[in-house]
């Protein structure tokens, strides 16, 4: 049976660490120039119904080293644009193509998608989750720290798709998450019954400094994600405290790691001295995208 990557809940946790692992061996190879053409032959098609520097080009150029074609197809510029609906559409891409991404609003439409298609399908973000770039975000603290257990992770802004899927993640791998969010933009109240349920060692505040005191990893995104762009300036002023600045990061372990996944908003959600300094590894992450994605595809692809 196929399987999709629509959430880190579809791996298991030994599923999750076989990426990783597969993550770093890809990384290696590519260095080093050694070819890896897992997927010799295939087409990816990439569907984005939003827009993208680091998905696109992570698996264009990914799909590329895999020995595959990618298909960059933009909403826009398709009938997606004029309506075709997302179950036809999804039908007939898996009768051209070996596998897909997606990038788009409601979870729910990359579930009908994926349930309506016959191959592999990857969420290359909604409104709910970014699951990628969380495994891009854990793969850079394992090259950081040799693990990504028994460390502490916090999160200050918004209570967004990027900290639903930390939240999932904590659920799934077990460390402590601790999320600090202005009143009324809290995570996704689903998500963290289900991680709750799981037992998942999460701690929610609107204090970013109880949330960073003592952490390991630090991370934000901007205010108004994808989609939110017109309550950006009520954001602003909701979210005023939450700027993730020298202070704040003197708070964490000097050994902390700053993340970030891009794009950001210099001196809204992290000021310029924090991207740029020395706890920042952000352009790691933004690379790790590429190697992750790759181990993602091979893996449910091949
Ligand atoms: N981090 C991330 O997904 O970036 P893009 O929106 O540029 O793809
Ligand atoms: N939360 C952001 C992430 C962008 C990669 C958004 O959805 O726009």
């Amino acid at each position: 049976m196929k399987k999709d990557f629509l959430a880190l809940n579809d791996f298991s946790k030994a599923e999750l660490d076989a990426l990783f692992a597969l993550t770093a061996e890809l990384k290696a190879k590519q260095k080093q120039g050694i070819e890896h053409h897992l997927l010799k032959g295939k087409n990816v098609a990439l569907i984005f119904e939003k827009s993208s520097t680091r998905t696109r080009v992570s698996f264009e150029v990914g799909v590329y080293q895999l020995g595959a074609h990618p298909l960059f197809i933009s909403s826009g510029t398709s009938q997606m644009g004029r309506g075709e609906p997302i179950k036809d559409t999804a039908r007939v891409m898996s009768r051209y193509c070996d596998g897909v991404m997606i990038r788009t609003f409601g979870q729910e439409i990359v579930e009908e998608f994926a349930r309506y298609a016959s191959v592999p399908v990857i969420n290359g973000l909604t409104d709910l989750f970014h699951p990628c770039q969380i495994m891009a975000d854990l793969f850079t603290v394992i090259e950081q720290k040799g693990r990504y257990d028994g460390l502490v992770y916090a999160w200050v802004g918004d209570g967004n798709n990027m900290a639903n899927t930390w939240i999932e993640a904590a659920a799934l791998l077990g460390f402590e998450l601790r999320l600090a969010c202005p009143t009324g933009y809290e995570p996704d109240a689903g998500v963290l019954a289900w991680a709750r349920g799981k037992g998942a060692k999460l701690v929610l505040t609107t204090d970013p400094r109880e949330a960073v005191a003592g952490a390991d990893v630090l991370n934000t995104d901007v205010w108004a994600s994808m989609g939110q762009e017109a309550e950006q300036q009520e954001r602003a002023k909701a979210f005023a405290g939450y700027c993730l600045d020298d202070a704040l990061v003197g708070l964490a372990r000097p050994d902390c790691l700053v993340l970030h996944c891009l794009p950001a908003h210099r001196n809204e959600e992290i000021t310029d001295s924090v991207i740029e300094g020395p706890r920042s590894v952000v352009w790691d992450e933004a690379e790790n995208r590429l190697h992750v994605q790759k181990a993602i595809m091979a893996t449910l692809m091949k």
